[in-house]
């Protein structure tokens, strides 16, 4: 019988065997992925493992801090955490279009990875979290030659670092990893986190992305999750996310005319991310978050609900 038990404990010993003594980085994301596969190669090889967190600027509101708190502090396991969001900021300063500022990110991150995993010097292997439909989609879209959005980066990184991968989620399933992530005792709040994107905030802004704008969609976005939780709808939508749009619209405070910047809501039901249903809210719910948002942010007046399913539409909005 095949149990999630059991395959860690083989998944351990198959990393054992083939990393030896050798040197082990892992990149962390905040996701549930990168997450579990640390903490499972961490079970197995202990202080031979260094995470490398990037901090692109572009993460919500303390997701850093969580990411930092749950691996050193609680896991005790060797993190870099380093601070490149000037870096990226910088970069991406009055870049609009969506695939260049997916190229930006990517060809950064590698960049700012490489550099740190040489400062640890010696490694001879690279961890990362892919999972089995990574694998199958990487190599089905690419085969087909069609890319809508070219978020699937599997094998970018070790071609140029000359490192040999160790993939210990590559035979798994999204459901199979978070079963596992509860095996190795990960907190309830990583496992069951909504899938973020690579690309941050930055694909969460439609033109160009400003400190300015970031700070505001981070305050809306935070608003709106929390009213999620609070009405305990969070585990029924498969990703929640604020949109702040490049338009500014008029409207009034008090006595006040405000010309300030939309918002657009977004909540889908999903299986596996590649068809997707909006999430059908009440209107009550929707009042309310608006009208929080409004009045707690300033920057935004006026809140839209987005209610496309993919296909046609796509899940984020670049
Ligand atoms: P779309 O927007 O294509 O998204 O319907 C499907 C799923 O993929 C995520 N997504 C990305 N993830 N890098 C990522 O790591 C990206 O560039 C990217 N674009 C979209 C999206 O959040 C959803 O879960």
């Amino acid at each position: 019988e095949w149990t999630m038990a059991a395959f860690r404990d083989e998944e351990i010993a198959r990393i054992r065997a083939k990393v030896g003594q050798g040197k082990v980085i892992c990149g962390l994301s905040g996701g549930v992925d990168s997450s579990v596969a640390a903490v499972l190669l961490h079970e197995a090889i202990g202080d031979q493992l260094t995470c490398i967190f990037v901090d692109t600027g572009l993460m919500r509101s303390g997701e850093a801090d969580q990411v930092v708190t749950l691996f050193r502090d609680h896991y005790n396991i060797p993190l870099i955490h380093r601070d490149a969001s000037d870096l990226f900021l910088g970069k991406l300063a009055g870049v609009t279009d969506p695939e260049q500022k997916r190229k930006i990110i990517g060809g950064l991150f590698i960049d700012v990875f490489d550099e740190e995993a040489h400062k640890i010097g010696g490694a001879e292997f690279l961890a990362q979290g892919t999972l089995y439909p990574d694998v199958i989609e990487s190599v089905s879209v690419s085969g087909a030659g069609m890319t809508i959005k070219s978020h699937h980066n599997v094998g970018g990184l070790p071609a140029r670092m000359k490192l040999k991968l160790v993939e210990p989620l590559r035979e798994l399933f999204k459901d199979e990893v978070r079963r596992l992530g509860r095996e190795l005792g990960l907190p309830e709040s990583f496992i069951g986190r909504h899938p973020f994107p690579g690309p941050g905030l930055a694909i969460r802004i439609p033109g160009d992305i400003t400190p300015e704008k970031l700070a505001i969609l981070r305050k809306a976005d935070t608003i709106y999750l929390e009213e999620i939780r609070n009405a305990g709808l969070y585990d029924a939508i498969w990703q929640a996310f604020a949109v702040l749009l490049p338009v500014r619209t008029v409207g009034v405070m008090g006595d006040e005319r405000t010309y300030d910047y939309a918002c657009a809501l977004r909540a889908v039901t999903s299986v596996d991310g590649m068809t997707a249903d909006y999430y059908p809210f009440d209107h009550e719910f929707l009042g309310r978050v608006a009208t929080r948002i409004i009045n707690e942010v300033r920057g935004i007046n006026r809140v839209t609900y987005d209610i496309t399913s993919k296909p046609p539409g796509t899940i984020e909005w670049e």
